[in-house]
C-alpha cells in the first residue's frame, strides 16, 4: 500500500508520482484530494488527485516543491512507500452538461483541472481549456489537456510559448469575441483565481475555483482550513475545496496562507542544513 510505482519530473520543481492505493483509486472523482504524511513525525500535506486508475489501483499526484514537506516527498524514489495517504477527500466537482465550459489551469493548477476537463467532456460539454505558466519550460500537461479539450489555448507570462500574457487575457479575448460561456472552472494560484473571478463577474458567468488554504486533518474537525465565502465561514476540506469564485474573500485567504511564512522558512532551512551532503532524490 502507498508504494511509489513511478516518479517523473515534469518541469523544474514539478514532479509526478504514481502511488499504489486500490481503495482511493476505486472511489476518486474529479476535484478530490488526498492528505499524505510521509512518516510518523511528518506534517500532513493536501494534494489533488491528477488522475486515478481504478482497474490497476493507482493514483497520480503532481506536486510543486515549495517547502520542507514537498522537498522531502521529492526525495522519495520508486519503490519507497508513503506512510499515510488519506482520501479521497473533499466534495467532487459538480459535473453535468452545462453547454460550453472553460477550464483554466495555472501552474500546478493544470494537473488539478485535468480530471475536471475530462469529466466535463465525457458529459457532453464543449470544453475550452486555457493553461498558463510563467514560461515555456514550466508549462506542463499540454498534450493531456489537448486530448480532453475541444479547444486549447496556451499562455506564457513572458511570451516564450503560446499567447503572451495571463490566462485571464485569453479568457477575456474569448468573452470579447462573443463566445457564449456557460461555466468557468479555474485552479491555480490564489491571485490567478481572483483575477479569473473578476474577469467573469461583470458577465455573470458562474465561476468555480478550487481553494487551497492550509489544511491539517482534512475532515472538518480542526478548523484550520476555514475560508469566507459569501460572508459565511466554510471549511474548504469538507464544504469545498471548490467554491463560487464570485463569493470568495480572497484577501482573507491570502492573509491566512501567509500566516506561517516565517516558520515555513525556518523549517526549510533546518531541513536543508540537516541534509547537507546526505539527502538525494
Ligand atoms: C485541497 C488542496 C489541494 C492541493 N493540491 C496541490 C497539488 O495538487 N499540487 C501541489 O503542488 N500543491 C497542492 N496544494 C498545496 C500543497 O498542499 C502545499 O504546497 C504544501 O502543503 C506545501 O508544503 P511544504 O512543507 O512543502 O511547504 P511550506 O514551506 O510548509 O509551505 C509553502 C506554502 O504552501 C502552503 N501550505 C503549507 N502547508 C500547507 C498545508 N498543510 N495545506 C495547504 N497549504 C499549505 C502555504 O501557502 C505555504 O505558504 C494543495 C493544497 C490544498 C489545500
Ligand atoms: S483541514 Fe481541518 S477542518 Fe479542514
Amino acid at each position: 500500500m502507498n508504494e511509489i510505482l513511478e516518479k517523473k519530473s515534469l518541469a523544474q520543481g514539478i514532479t509526478l508520482i504514481k502511488i499504489k492505493n486500490e481503495l482511493i483509486a476505486r472511489k476518486a472523482l474529479p476535484g478530490q484530494f488526498v492528505v499524505i504524511r510521509l512518516k510518523e513525525e511528518s506534517e500532513r500535506i493536501p494534494l489533488t488527485l491528477q488522475d486515478y486508475d481504478p482497474q490497476r489501483g493507482i493514483i497520480n499526484i503532481v506536486f510543486q516543491i515549495v517547502g520542507k514537506s514537498t522537498k522531502e516527498l521529492d526525495l522519495l524514489k520508486e519503490g519507497d512507500t508513503i506512510m499515510d495517504v488519506v482520501g479521497p477527500l473533499g466534495k467532487p466537482t459538480e459535473i453535468e452538461k452545462f453547454g460550453t465550459v472553460v477550464c483554466i489551469g495555472g501552474g500546478v493548477g493544470t494537473p488539478e483541472i485535468y480530471p475536471v476537463a475530462r469529466g466535463l467532456r465525457e458529459s457532453g460539454n464543449y470544453v475550452v481549456s486555457i493553461i498558463g505558466a510563467r514560461s515555456r519550460d514550466l508549462l506542463i500537461m499540454e498534450e493531456e489537456m489537448k486530448a480532453v479539450s475541444d479547444e486549447l489555448h496556451v499562455t506564457t507570462d513572458d511570451g516564450s510559448y503560446g499567447r503572451k500574457g495571463f490566462v485571464t487575457d485569453a479568457l477575456k479575448e474569448l468573452i470579447d469575441k462573443g463566445k457564449k460561456i456557460d461555466r468557468v472552472f479555474a485552479v491555480g494560484p490564489v491571485v490567478m483565481m481572483r483575477a479569473v473571478s473578476e474577469t467573469t463577474r461583470p458577465y455573470k458567468i458562474k465561476t468555480l475555483v478550487s481553494l487551497n488554504p492550509i489544511m491539517l486533518d482534512g475532515t472538518g474537525m480542526c478548523g484550520v482550513c476555514r475560508v469566507e465565502v459569501g460572508g459565511e465561514t466554510k471549511f474548504a476540506c469538507v464544504d469545498g475545496p471548490e467554491f463560487d469564485g464570485h463569493l470568495v474573500n480572497y484577501d482573507l485567504l491570502l492573509k491566512r496562507l501567509n500566516t506561517y511564512l516565517k516558520q515555513e522558512k525556518e523549517s526549510m532551512e533546518l531541513f536543508e542544513r540537516s541534509c547537507k551532503g546526505g539527502c538525494h532524490g
